[in-house]
């Protein structure tokens, strides 16, 4: 009788929540393979790495909907990608639903109440840039677990059955890649230099692959979550230790920015490209409205004639790309806190205008092409999901530099971001990526600091076609223009779109950077056009998922990073 009365109790907590039993994924978390390509009729993530794709696709499986795998995996991020994926960032959201409403959510952070308009400068006003990369002073406060509570509202399943893989990763370790265990390596002094604690990404020997991660600090913090909601982290325990760890090391961070934070629903940037619709984000990123301008260029010329990475198309593109960037620098800002022209940035006549002076074969220059005229780590990570219901996310989310400020909160085991350093440090002096910006950037309290970040969904006869996005500072948008072009112009397969030398301009400085394996008579063409072109290693990690037909889904992770495509 006994027996029947207790299982009685467990199946009344199983049926009210109260009692979750996650069912065991079958991936092993000290054994598993990187999938970069893959094709499946249901559901499918693709995010920078394996544990954290799987995670999202067995919520799928599980009954979950895209929002319930995004929010899987964004918290399996945190655990496995400590890079980039965090709950000491920020990122935004995109999605198209199965009722076919659009959505987008912000939770970029904010500067905090005792962050000033001059805070990196030194005594005679020269930007001491160290310190809004690096330490405690660089965060700005925390949006990831807001960001991540707003998007229950469109989820399926309950919070704590999302979270729980990201608990028993950190709770029990899984095995690094050979690419974490050498970024670990690489970034050994700056751990040590930058904590008040030595956090257990410092190792005494040399980490290598295979070798296994366990963070208690995390599985703690990310029970608190799961236990308290969005007051696990922004009150309590979690709050005052991150206060703490401010004092040590002199941040401005307080418990009442903490509690004063919020997540918040944006009107999403909607247009048309060629019979497509394109859904990305507004600001405070400014990759949507310049996605939207360099389309709208674009879609004035025959770029399918000029071909796939010509002198001819990549010139096109650059020179597109600059007129973009310049305003990026000149008129865009926090819209909660500045003015900024959106409407006429976007307008047919502005756009024609922009263009007048592009001339085919010869090299524009930044000196002349300044921002229109107009009257008044780069260490991100993205993440594509689609459902078999109709959803598609898109989401990316940022630390800014690998591992954000580098500076983990001691007892609480994850790392903060280093986003101040996006807003403009010193109006017209260049940020860690090289972008200036102005007045419309400057440091306020409780203002967000502008983005590139592009989440963003493609829609072909009103269905979800392409989820996209990827990270890389300010090259984020010119990959997510490239790979929307290449797909729908060039008609290129999803791979080369991912995975062919990628090239951007934005304005200032006045090169074009080109990726590595680059052509080489492409190269010297636009050079003979009177271009400085710069090599540079890896452009961006783009995760693409294009569905094809009910039932075709192919998913496309970068070969660039350890990027995992799963599905079923
Ligand atoms: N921290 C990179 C970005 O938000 O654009």
């Amino acid at each position: 009788m006994r027996k029947v009365k207790f299982v009685f109790i467990l199946v009344i907590l199983f049926l009210s929540g109260k009692i979750i039993y996650a069912q065991p994924s079958n991936i092993d978390p000290y054994h598993y393979k990187i999938k970069k390509n893959i094709e499946c009729k249901n559901g499918a993530v693709v995010s920078a790495h394996t544990l954290a794709s799987e995670a999202g696709v067995q919520i799928l499986k599980e009954g979950g909907n895209a929002i319930d795998a995004a929010i899987a995996t964004q918290l399996a991020l945190a655990v496995v990608y400590p890079g980039a994926g965090n709950i000491g960032g920020g990122g935004f959201l995109v999605a198209h639903l199965k009722s076919g409403k659009n959505i987008s959510i912000d939770y970029r952070e904010v500067a905090p109440a005792a962050a000033s308009r001059d805070m990196y400068l030194d005594a005679i006003g020269n930007p001491v840039t160290n310190l809004s990369i690096n330490g405690h002073l660089s965060a700005g406060v925390p949006g990831t677990v807001a960001g991540l509570f707003a998007s229950m509202k469109y989820a399926k399943l309950p919070f704590k059955k999302l979270i729980q893989p990201a608990i028993d990763l950190a709770e029990k370790g899984f095995a690094i890649t050979e690419a974490q265990a050498k970024s670990f390596n690489a970034t050994h002094d700056d751990f040590i230099k930058l904590n008040t604690t030595i956090p257990v990404f410092v190792k005494d020997n040399l980490w290598k692959a295979g070798d296994t991660l366990v963070q208690k600090d995390l599985a703690n913090t990310l029970k608190r979550i799961r236990d308290l909601g969005e007051k696990g982290f922004y009150e309590g325990e979690t709050a005052k230790l991150i206060a703490e760890e401010m004092k040590k090391g002199k941040g401005i961070i307080t418990e009442k920015d903490l509690k004063k934070y919020r997540a918040k629903l944006r009107t999403p940037v909607v247009f048309n490209y060629r019979g497509h619709i394109i859904i990305t984000m507004p600001l405070p990123s400014s990759g949507g409205i310049i996605l939207e301008q360099m389309m709208k260029m674009a879609e004035k010329y025959n770029v399918a004639a000029m071909k796939f990475e010509t002198a001819q198309s990549v010139q096109l593109m650059t020179e597109i790309e600059r007129r973009a960037y310049a305003d990026r620098a000149n008129f865009l800002g926090d819209a909660d806190f500045v003015k900024v022209p959106v409407k006429t940035l976007v307008s047919d006549k502005y756009l024609k205008e922009r263009m007048k002076d592009y001339e085919p074969g010869k090299a524009g220059s930044s000196t002349q092409t300044k921002a229109g005229n107009i009257k008044e780590s780069e260490q991100t990570t993205h993440l594509s999901v689609i459902d078999n219901e109709g959803n598609a996310v898109s989401v990316t989310t940022t630390l800014n530099n690998s591992y954000g400020s580098k500076t983990v909160v001691s007892g609480a085991g994850f790392l903060l971001n280093d986003e101040m350093d996006d807003f403009s440090v010193k109006p017209g002096v260049p940020n860690l990526y090289g972008a200036v910006g102005n007045e419309k950037n400057a440091i306020t309290p409780g203002k967000r600091m502008l983005s590139s970040m592009t989440p963003t969904i493609v829609l072909k006869n009103n269905q979800p076609y392409l989820v996209v996005g990827t990270p890389g500072g300010t090259t984020i948008t010119t990959s997510v223009f490239q790979t929307l072009v290449d797909i729908i112009d060039f008609k290129m397969t999803t791979d080369d779109a991912v995975n062919k030398p990628k090239f951007h301009h934005q304005w200032l400085p006045d090169q074009v950077d080109v990726e590595k394996g680059f052509p080489e008579d492409v190269k010297k063409q636009l050079t003979k056009m009177g271009y400085t072109l710069k090599e540079r290693s890896a452009i961006g990690r783009t995760e693409v998922i294009k569905k094809t037909a009910p039932q075709k889904i192919e998913a496309v992770a970068d070969k660039r990073g350890d990027d995992d495509a799963a599905g079923y």
